[in-house]
């Protein structure tokens, strides 16, 4: 039987043996919750890279292009990293360079893996079914804050670990932990991460709505895989 394991942050990837693995990358607070809201609203690609320059760089290729450096959308760039400048029309049918502090690190980070999706609670189910079907060796690849542990993103490990549990075996105290956690937070989760240093941060960025937004369970079915150099909507 397959077994699923977690990551707490990407400076611990050096832990794991991703050779074979299926990695789930997740930044709840936002990244990955942004792409998978891009993709359900029409983008046909995205290009997540670790620096600003080389995401400007993709506007000669007519890509739009997205960066987020501690929370704020930087300077220069056509979007943020909220996931509601996504929706409306703003990316159907173009493709999308992406940078933020933390979740494009985590993806880049991951490349050794036999395959890399995106989850977020939006896709929850769809990353489920997928990595059941797959039957490979899972490893959650948390974002975190500028390589430390964060809640929200180990929340969501939890969450598929409880969504997995008749398909996968995990002997690790992470994704025990990632367990525990969430079925602590599953009846309320914004009250369980009110005092959490991202939801803390981004409030006192005034970023209210997408808190709530990002922690919608299953609103999607669109799942992002990487493919070679880019992430594309399946
Ligand atoms: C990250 O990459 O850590 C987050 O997405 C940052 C943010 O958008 O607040």
């Amino acid at each position: 039987m397959a077994s699923i394991d977690v990551c707490y942050s990407p400076e611990l990837l050096h832990l794991y043996d991703l050779k074979g693995k299926a990695v789930v990358a997740v930044d709840i607070l936002r990244a990955t919750s942004t792409m998978v809201t891009a993709f359900a609203h029409g983008a046909t690609a995205i290009f997540p890279v670790m620096e600003l320059e080389e995401c400007q760089a993709f506007s000669q290729q007519g890509c739009l292009t997205a960066a987020e450096r501690n929370g704020i959308k930087a300077e220069g760039f056509d979007l943020g990293n909220s996931p509601f400048s996504y929706m409306d029309g703003a990316v159907k049918g173009r493709s999308v360079a992406i940078t933020t502090t933390n979740g494009t690190r985590a993806i880049r980070l991951s490349e050794a893996a036999e395959e890399i999706v995106i989850g977020s609670f939006l896709n929850l189910k769809r990353v489920a079914d997928h990595l059941k079907q797959l039957q490979l060796d899972v490893l959650v690849v948390c974002a975190g804050w500028k390589g430390m542990f964060n809640l929200e993103d180990t929340l969501f490990a939890g969450a598929l670990a409880e969504s997995l549990l008749e398909d996968f075996t995990f002997e690790n105290d992470a994704t025990l932990a990632s367990l525990h956690l969430y079925r602590a937070a599953k009846p309320d989760l914004f009250a369980f991460l009110k005092e959490s240093s991202h939801v803390r941060r981004l409030q006192n960025l005034d970023i209210h709505q997408d808190i709530h937004y990002c922690l919608q369970h299953d609103l999607y079915e669109v799942l992002p895989v990487w493919q070679h150099d880019k992430l594309i909507g399946v």
